[in-house]
């Protein structure tokens, strides 16, 4: 599937039969052959908004994968860039990939749901990662983030507008999210990865109640819808 080095389908299979932690330490060698990694026209597009914000000091990617963020995090952050995810594999993986890119990143192993860090940072980002997490652990995740930034800090993310009723992705993803809910009902241990559980609204009540104050930027790179609105958004919450 996909490309002659990405992931069969059988991997695929066995990856979605797995927890969400297990699933990536299988798909990590693949991971980067997949549209699952974030491809670098988003980094870039989040990167080139960023820079008119920086310059950063240390930089957290979270959920960073075999890390992707890092090509956003490196020219931006003068002293530090960490990825944290809880994927060994994935770690691995982004471990071997970045070897060569000037200073090392950090890479820590954790479930973000808990997230170890304190005052440390003042840029976050993530990319490619929320629809792995239920509506009711967004205020955990969030908190966390929160947790982790100094005062001042930044947590950035890129968010899509949601496709129209009429496009063959609304049915897609809707088809996808029916899919992995009959597939949680019948089968251990859960896959938790569904595209419609991260709106916007809904999204940044979460931000201000974790205490962060919520700016949006359009992010030109991906257009307009017909309505005018961006069909991508900058989400730039700080912590104050
Ligand atoms: C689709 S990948 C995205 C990776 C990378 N950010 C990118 O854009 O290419 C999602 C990542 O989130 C990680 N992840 C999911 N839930 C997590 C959790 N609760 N704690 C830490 N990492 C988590 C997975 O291990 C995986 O590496």
């Amino acid at each position: 599937m996909f490309s002659a080095q990405g992931p069969s389908l059988r991997e695929l299979t066995a990856q979605a039969l797995s927890s969400v932690e297990h699933g990536y330490d299988l798909l990590a060698p693949r991971f980067d052959h997949t549209p699952f990694r974030t491809p670098d026209t988003f980094l870039d597009a989040v990167g080139g908004a960023l820079a008119a914000l920086g310059p950063f000091e240390h930089g957290l990617d979270v959920c960073c994968g075999t890390g992707a963020g890092i090509r956003v995090l490196g020219p931006l952050c003068q002293d530090s860039v960490t990825g944290v995810d809880f994927s060994a594999g994935m770690l691995a993986a982004a471990r071997a990939a970045h070897r060569e890119d000037g200073p090392e990143p950090r890479w820590v192993r954790a479930d973000v749901r808990a997230m170890p860090f304190a005052h440390g940072f003042d840029l976050a980002v993530s990319f490619g990662a929320f629809g792995h997490f239920l509506p009711a652990e967004r205020p955990a995740l969030f908190a966390g983030v929160h947790r982790a930034l100094r005062p001042g800090g930044l947590f950035a993310f890129p968010i899509g507008a949601p496709p129209p009723v009429t496009s063959a992705w609304y049915w897609a993803f809707a088809g996808f999210d029916a899919a992995m809910r009959v597939r949680n009902a019948v089968w251990r241990p859960p896959f938790v990865m569904y595209y419609r559980t991260f709106p916007l609204h809904a999204v940044r009540a979460d931000l201000v109640r974790a205490g962060f104050t919520v700016e949006l930027r359009a992010l030109p790179e991906f257009g307009r819808r017909r309505d005018g609105s961006p069909r991508g958004r900058l989400v730039l919450a700080r912590k104050p």
